[in-house]
């Protein structure tokens, strides 16, 4: 993938591997437009990344996902790759939910946001990528798509869901202009469910820096680390990382 002279939509770029994505994009010499739910933090990512273009929008609604790939397409004409990264991670055990209704709103936020919101722009996008002679999709699925962590077990089966629906992304837009592509981040220091939970993982500008390098070396679906080696892993490799990684948090 040619990293210069795009324009990006970066869901969810105001923090984390996002924004790591956006200063390199735009060092690389892309307009980037981010988006996100805090106004504070889309205006302090854009301070720190000088030239970022803001939309303020929740991504868990399709009637807001549709407003914002129409302003953006109507703002952006140029607009030419789309970057699904927003994602929450909530760790919860299944059998506590009970019939309480708020408690399963938030686990449908989840799927909402990590799953449908990568497809459901996708395919709003669609039709205007098909018009651009250079166009890509990309999307940030997890290591924990191959291996799940039993305590965030939605947000395991959405990063699988993604790198699935990735792949036959990909197969049905073979023949057209459209590439598909996928980042299988593995554990990143960043605030993902929560404050403080990922402070043991990969620095993100290291693994932005490795991802970014490769994208632009013209690789499809990219990990780091142990996302690397699971995603490339045998089906005995999966099992042993699964026993590892849940022996170690459960
Ligand atoms: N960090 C890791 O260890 C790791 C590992 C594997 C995969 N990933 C994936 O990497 C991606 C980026 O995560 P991160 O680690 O950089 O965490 P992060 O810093 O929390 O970034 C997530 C971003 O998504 C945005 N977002 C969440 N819900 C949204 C919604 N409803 N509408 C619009 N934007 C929304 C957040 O902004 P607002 O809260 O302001 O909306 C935030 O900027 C996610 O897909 C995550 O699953 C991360």
């Amino acid at each position: 993938m040619n990293l210069s002279n795009n324009t990006v939509l970066l869901t969810g770029g105001a923090s984390g591997i996002g924004l790591a994505l956006a200063q390199r994009l735009r060092q690389a010499g892309s307009e980037v437009i981010i988006c996100g739910r805090r106004a504070d933090k889309l205006r302090e990512a854009q301070q720190q990344v000088p030239g970022l273009h803001i939309y303020e929008t929740d991504l868990a609604e399709p009637i807001e996902r549709a407003a914002l790939t129409r302003r953006v397409v109507a703002d952006f004409p140029a607009l030419n790759v789309l970057i699904n990264n927003a994602g929450i991670q909530n760790r919860f055990q299944v059998a506590d939910l009970g019939p309480d209704l708020a408690a399963w709103e938030t686990q449908r936020q989840e799927i909402a946001i990590n799953f449908e919101a990568p497809i459901h722009l996708s395919a709003l996008l669609l039709p205007h990528l098909r018009q651009q002679a250079n166009a890509t999709i990309i999307n940030v699925s997890s290591g924990l798509a191959f291996a799940p962590m039993a305590a965030a077990p939605i947000y395991s089966a959405t990063k699988a869901a993604v790198h699935s629906f990735t792949m036959s992304l990909r197969q049905q837009l073979a023949d057209t202009g459209v590439q598909v592509l996928e980042i299988v981040p593995p554990g990143v220091n960043t605030d993902l469910g929560g404050p403080g939970l990922h402070t043991w993982a990969v620095p993100v500008d290291e693994f932005a820096d490795s991802i970014v390098a490769r994208l632009a070396a013209g690789e499809e679906e990219v990990g780091y680390g142990t996302s690397e080696s699971i995603r490339l892993g045998s089906r005995a490799d999966i099992d042993a990382r699964f026993k590892q990684m849940n022996a170690r948090r459960d």
